[in-house]
């Protein structure tokens, strides 16, 4: 073997262990991205962007007792409740500023089977996904095959219209 030859298988020699290095360093480096997305999302008590008690202090669990709570209506949260047609889903409650301008808030539950109701602006109704009960803003029944109406929980605005207060 040249002195050339030598050189050359161990510049071969050379660049494979480079490419087996740098494959190596990928994979802990993929690794450890893996584990820190993973060490972050299971560390992080608030993944979503819509944390059920930020912004709500009080009860909106009616299985939890008398429902009685407040809606902070600057919070980023619920403030869509300020707008004709939107509505969000609070604890075990639907609430939704309807085309009458008032809002109201009912038990989100579907009375047929349980599924959770939408509001819908267009047709200004709570609907039901599963089997296409439809509910009055107030709550009655208006198309089964629920037969039974959504509960209906009183609300009451702030003067400032920044605190909704709901109660039983
Ligand atoms: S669960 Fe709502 S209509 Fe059946």
């Amino acid at each position: 073997m040249t002195n050339l030859e030598t050189d050359q298988l161990k510049r071969g020699e050379f660049l494979r262990s480079l490419g087996m290095g740098s494959a190596a360093l990928m994979a802990f480096y993929c690794m450890g991205t893996g584990l820190t997305a993973c060490s972050s999302k299971s560390d992080d008590p608030t993944p979503s962007t819509t944390t059920p008690s930020a912004g709500v202090t009080g009860n909106a669990d009616a299985s939890a007792g008398t429902v009685s709570f407040t809606v902070d209506l600057t919070n980023s949260n619920y403030a869509k409740l300020k707008t004709t047609g939107q509505y969000a889903i609070v604890g075990s409650l639907i609430i939704a500023k309807v085309k009458s301008g008032s809002v109201v808030a009912l038990s989100k539950t579907c009375t047929h089977q349980g599924t959770e109701v939408q509001y819908r602006s267009t047709q200004d109704d709570m609907y039901c996904p599963n089997h296409g009960s439809e509910f009055s803003p107030t709550g009655a029944v208006e198309v089964g095959p629920a037969t039974k109406a959504l509960t209906q929980y009183k609300t009451s605005l702030s003067a400032d219209g920044n605190t909704l207060t709901v109660t039983a």
